[in-house]
Formats: structure tokens, C-alpha cells, sequence
């Protein structure tokens, strides 16, 4: 009997040994997945459009870095449709999202969907457009807006030889004329981008060196609904018309704020008689957009902001990460980006200035593109 009982005993300490190693062996397996607590579970991303090849790139990162990281994904884009978007939110809600990454439509639209987001205790991540009107915006990653545009107020000055490359006035006098143009005035980020460069070139305006030749200086005049590049296009060809029509007067430089709006405006001067080689205007970006790059490689548009989605991407799911596991992100910013309810920490990178010399160098070199890919 005493036996009996000592084997027994023996028999199930080892089955409790088994089961141990069996349930230790499936803990590490599913760690090594990447799949362990806090890595599982639903992250909806919401973007714009995919008309723009940036938003395509930037969803991609994201996806993918999120599903390695181990979570599933659902990847929406709205085709700049405000109701669309809002109601692919929802749906992300309702599908019981963990948290969700949104570059908004418009910046302002949001606030219901985002208290339902609140309710369902979901973190939101504003994406490189701050979402407007909401304490319910957890965190924000995005560039150093103001820096974007006083980058490409600084360009649009290097390209018509106001500064030398050392960022030193040369002293010439003009006039040049230039227009201006900015991004949708309901993205938050358009007027960031107008104040900065505004800042550089305002000076330059009052003492004479660059003349706005249509008068259209401000804001909500020279702003572009949606961005859309048909828009800056019809404006400019208009501008063109009645300003320029003389047979002697031409635009020098154009600002724009992002690489389609400037594709249109390349598209207007160019069916105005305007040739590259021959006062073709100094015309800026934003995006480092495939077709835009080769634009400045040919010599049609002289810069752009490159603005690496990668990395955008890795602050983003990296914040994301942060709160599902009770962490606090890393910002770098806590002061800039109020967006009318509270102050959103932000993290904000670097945008570099791309002119043809450093097509190699920044985008190539970079893994950007590949050298194919531009002059393939
Ligand atoms: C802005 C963004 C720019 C550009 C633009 C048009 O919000 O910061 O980089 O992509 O939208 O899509």
C-alpha cells in the first residue's frame, strides 16, 4: 500500500514536470514569435488617399513593422473622403482595434470618432497631421513642420541665387517674381509649413528682391484644397493669364509646399512656353515623390523636403507599442502642437533638403530608391 502511494506520488510529480516543460516549451516559442504579451492583438491605420505615393510608402512601413512586431494590422485609405474616413474608424472600433494610428483628412473632423475611441479606452496616434479639436489625441509623430517650410523658403532662395549653398545673402538685387502657394487649409500642417517659409521670404518681399506679381500673398488665397495638384495647377495657369501675358514678364519662382502640387505647377508653365534651360522657374516640394525626384534630376523642379517614412513610421508604432505595454513614448516636443483642445507630445524628426546634388547621396545612398528607379 505505502508502495502503491510512493509510486503514484512518483508517477504524477513527473507528469507536473512534463507539463511544466511542455508549457515552458510554448511560452518560448510564442516569445520568439514576437507574439508575447503586450505584441498581439488589432492596430487599425488610417491614411489619407492613395492618389500620393508618400501615403502608399508610409502604410506599408507601418504595416509591416507592426506585423513584426506581432501584431495584425487593418490598413485603411479613404481616397480623401472625410465620411470615409470616419467611418473606417469606426469600423477599426467596432473590430475592437487596441489602438489607432491616423493621418487625418481633415484635421478637424474627427472629434466624435475619436470619443467613441475614448470610450472604448483605445489610444490614438495623430500621423504626421496633428488631428484638431480632441483631448483624444494620445500622442504625435510627425516632422518638424515649421522647419519644413522655412527649409523651402530657404531653397526656393538658394535656387534664384538670393543665398549662395553656405546659406549666405549674395546681395543681389532682383527683382525677381515669385508666387506662392500652400497646402490644404485644414490640414494643420499646411500653415505650419506657409509661416516658415513666409518667415524667410517676407524679408526679401518688403525690401524689394522678390515680388509676389499677382498680389496673392495670403494664406487662404494661395491655399490648395486637399492638396490636390489639379487645383494648384488651374490657379497657377490663371496667374500665368493675367499677370504674366505680356510677352516680357515671367515668373521667377514658385513656392510650393509638396511634390504633386509642384508637378502641376510644372505642368502649367510648361504649357505657357516655359523650357528648362531657359528661365524655367525655380519651383520647390515636398515628399522626395519618385516622379518628383526625376523631375529635379531633369531639371524642372530644383528641390524638395525629403521626409524618410521609414523612420516616420518607427516613431509612430514605436509610440504605439509604448502605451499598449503601460510605457510612455518618447517625445521630444511638448510645447508646439496644440490643436485647440490640449498640447499633443510630439516627436518630431528631421526633414532634409534634396536638390540635384544629393539625388545620390541622400536617396540613393540611402535606400530610398535605387539608382534604377531614378535614372533606370
Ligand atoms: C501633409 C504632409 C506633407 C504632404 C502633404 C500632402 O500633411 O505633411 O508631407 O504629404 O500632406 O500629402
Amino acid at each position: 500500500m505505502k508502495k502503491k502511494v510512493v509510486l503514484s506520488l512518483l508517477a504524477s510529480a513527473a507528469m507536473v514536470v512534463s507539463l511544466a516543460a511542455c508549457s515552458s516549451g510554448s511560452s518560448s516559442g510564442s516569445s520568439t514569435d514576437g507574439a508575447a504579451a503586450g505584441a498581439s492583438g488589432l492596430i487599425g491605420v488610417a491614411m489619407p488617399t492613395k492618389s500620393s505615393e508618400r501615403w502608399i510608402a508610409d502604410g506599408n512601413s507601418i504595416k509591416q513593422q507592426l506585423e513584426s512586431a506581432g501584431y495584425t494590422v487593418d490598413l485603411e485609405y479613404a481616397e480623401d473622403d472625410i465620411p470615409t474616413q470616419v467611418s473606417q474608424l469606426e469600423n477599426m472600433i467596432t473590430k475592437g482595434a487596441k489602438a489607432l494610428i491616423v493621418a487625418s483628412i481633415d484635421g478637424t473632423t474627427l472629434t466624435n470618432t475619436l470619443q467613441n475611441a475614448k470610450d472604448n479606452n483605445i489610444p490614438v496616434i495623430a500621423y504626421d497631421r496633428l488631428i484638431r479639436d480632441s483631448e483624444n489625441v494620445d500622442y504625435y509623430a510627425t516632422f518638424d513642420n515649421e522647419k519644413v517650410g522655412t527649409e523651402q523658403g530657404t531653397s526656393l532662395l538658394t535656387g534664384l541665387g538670393i543665398l549662395d549653398a553656405s546659406g549666405k545673402d549674395t546681395g543681389v538685387a532682383g527683382p525677381f517674381n515669385i508666387e506662392l502657394f500652400a497646402g490644404s487649409p485644414d490640414d494643420n500642417n499646411a500653415t505650419f509649413f506657409f509661416k516658415g517659409a513666409m518667415a524667410v521670404l517676407q524679408p526679401y518681399i518688403d525690401k524689394g528682391t522678390l515680388v509676389v506679381k499677382s498680389g496673392q500673398t495670403d494664406f487662404n488665397t494661395v491655399a490648395t484644397l486637399r492638396w490636390d495638384p489639379a487645383t494648384a495647377q488651374s490657379r497657377m495657369e490663371n496667374i500665368l493669364t493675367s499677370t504674366y501675358s505680356d510677352g516680357t514678364t515671367k515668373v521667377n519662382g514658385i513656392l510650393s509646399p509638396y511634390d504633386g502640387i509642384s508637378r502641376g505647377l510644372i505642368s502649367a508653365v510648361t504649357s505657357a512656353g516655359y523650357t528648362v534651360g531657359a528661365s524655367f522657374p525655380i519651383i520647390t516640394g515636398q515628399d522626395a515623390e519618385l516622379d518628383s525626384v526625376k523631375a529635379i534630376n531633369g531639371g524642372e523642379q530644383y528641390s524638395t523636403i525629403y521626409k524618410d517614412t521609414r523612420e516616420l513610421a518607427k516613431v509612430a508604432v514605436a509610440m504605439a507599442s509604448a502605451v499598449l505595454e503601460g510605457k510612455t513614448p518618447e517625445t521630444n516636443d511638448d510645447k508646439t502642437y496644440d490643436n485647440g483642445k490640449k498640447v499633443v507630445p510630439a516627436e518630431l524628426l528631421q526633414p532634409v533638403v534634396v536638390t540635384k546634388g544629393d539625388i545620390k547621396k541622400v536617396l540613393i545612398d540611402g535606400g530610398y530608391y535605387t539608382d534604377a528607379q531614378i535614372n533606370g
